[in-house]
């Protein structure tokens, strides 16, 4: 026959007697001890009110691994409240050393392509989808996206743009949510949560196929067309 089991207070007696003061079971007025690493940190970033808000509660980011490969995070530069935001696929080597968003080879060309169609770098925004750079450049994996798309959507939502560029097959599928080629994306507008969406191609992609910088000028001049409309508009209004 099996022997009775203990009675609860019988069994914390002996545990007493074995253990004293270390059990590990409460006693009355027993004020647990809170470890400081909260199980589900609440993301304070979601309520940032401005960009270097925003930048500050993201900067130190370690979502994704690229966290562990960068040098610097490139969050984005340009005005505050610009009209226009321009969205590159992810920093280079250049921009991981500076921290600054297209200051390479590319960043040249576009900045080109801004004079251009008579705009500064000061009067746009400028940022990428990934704001750490993938080693060796390579193309963003789904997961990195996965992680940093929700800064980008909140880093457009405070600047409340009238005007996205897309430059790239990446930044376009990205926010547009599409597996459609670059091809078929540029040349018209898309609305995007208020903004009014354009796609052309990457300035790298220009430079090293020279015979898409006509179809970009279309793009970008379409652009400069549609913002003086609206700065137009929003004159007479
Ligand atoms: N290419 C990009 O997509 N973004 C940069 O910031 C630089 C190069
Ligand atoms: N492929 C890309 O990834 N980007 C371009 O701009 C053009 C082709």
């Amino acid at each position: 026959m099996k022997d009775k089991p203990p009675s609860v207070s019988a069994y914390i007696r002996e545990q007493i007697e074995i253990y004293g003061d270390e059990l590990a079971l409460p006693r009355p007025g027993f004020t647990p001890v809170v470890e400081d690493e909260p199980v589900n940190p609440v993301e304070l970033w979601h309520v940032s009110n401005t960009l270097s808000e925003l930048e500050q509660g993201i900067s130190a980011c370690q979502k994704c691994s690229l966290g562990k490969t960068r040098k610097k995070f490139v969050f984005g530069s340009g005005k505050e409240n610009a009209h226009i935001v321009l969205v590159g696929e992810a920093p280079g080597a250049t921009e991981d050393q500076v921290g600054q968003p297209f200051v390479g080879e590319a960043g040249h060309l576009l900045d080109k392509i801004l004079a251009a169609i008579q705009l500064t770098r000061d009067e746009v925004y400028i940022c990428n989808i990934l704001k750490c750079r993938p080693p060796a450049n390579r193309d963003p994996l789904p997961g990195e996206v996965e992680m940093c798309l929700p800064y980008l959507e909140k880093q457009i939502e405070l600047i409340k743009p009238a005007f996205i560029l897309c430059l790239g097959r990446h930044a376009a599928q990205t926010l547009l949510n599409s597996q459609a080629p670059l091809s078929s994306l540029r040349g018209k507008v898309h609305a995007w949560r208020g903004a009014q969406l354009l796609v052309t191609y990457h300035p790298a992609a220009l430079l090293r196929y020279p015979q898409f910088k006509r179809e970009t000028w279309a793009d970008v001049q379409l652009l400069r067309r549609l913002y003086d409309e609206y700065l137009h508009v929003r004159q007479i209004s």
